[in-house]
């Protein structure tokens, strides 16, 4: 089973995914994870400015790797886990900006479907309901106000021992989102018969029971289709 959360930064996918995942004894898959290492690693090898023929060539090359452990994604890179050094700023920056090249989606893509096979998965990001598994049997696009994210990601970064200034945070957020919405590849939209759920007053146990609720009806409806095909 593929559960697929999509929405823009801050809006609760990576906790939510992570909860859900966890409750389900499945994998959580922060794809937006994989974008800011491949910010990393261009970054790395002076290659974010690169052009598409070049990037196509370079980026399999990469000594970057992507494995599941302990159900949870991991990034190698030159053999050691990436941790905090993607979530800065710059990366997220970067991220967004290589995130718009079609060589670098078409590869993550592939790990990311390579990732998820055979195995009940939580994934979430920009573009998981609407292009990565557009059969997910559960799709959630997850909103909330900006000034909401904004105050999330400063409290983030407060955790991380990272000054962050609100209102810096609020229009970097605001450009991403724009960024991200408005690309002509996979842009940032809720999917087809994606539920929306704006998390802004929600807590965290209770966005997650919406997405178990969902997870539970898909269940039954899966079991009432294998049941009236043994009919
Ligand atoms: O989710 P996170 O903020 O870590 O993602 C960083 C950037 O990676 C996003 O702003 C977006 O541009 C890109 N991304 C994407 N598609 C995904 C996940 C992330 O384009 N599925």
């Amino acid at each position: 089973m593929i559960i697929a959360i999509d929405g823009p930064a801050g809006s609760g996918k990576s906790t939510i995914a992570r909860c859900v995942a966890e409750k389900l004894g499945g994998v959580y898959l922060d794809s937006g994870a994989m974008y800011r290492a491949v910010a990393w690693a261009l970054s790395c090898e002076r290659l974010l400015d690169t052009d598409d023929a070049v990037l196509e060539r370079a980026l399999p090359s990469l000594p970057l790797e992507f494995v599941v452990r302990d159900a949870r994604l991991q990034i190698l890179w030159r053999g050691a886990p990436l941790g905090l050094e993607i979530r800065t700023p710059d990366i997220a920056r970067a991220a967004s900006a290589i995130a718009q090249k079609s060589p670098v989606r078409r590869f993550l893509l592939q790990h990311q479907r390579r990732l998820a096979q055979d195995t009940l998965v939580v994934a979430e990001g920009r573009d998981m309901s609407t292009v990565v598994f557009p059969n997910a049997e559960v799709k959630v696009f997850l909103t909330a106000s900006p000034e909401e994210r904004a105050r999330r990601r400063v409290a983030q970064y407060h955790e991380q021992g990272t000054h962050a200034d609100y209102q810096v945070v609020l229009e970097a957020l605001k450009a991403r989102d724009h960024a991200d919405a408005h690309r002509s590849l996979a842009p940032l939209k809720p999917a087809d018969g994606a539920v929306v759920v704006d998390t802004s007053g929600l807590s965290v146990p209770q966005v997650a029971q919406v997405v178990m609720d969902l997870v539970e009806s898909a269940k039954s409806k899966n079991a009432r289709r294998k049941g009236s095909r043994a009919d």
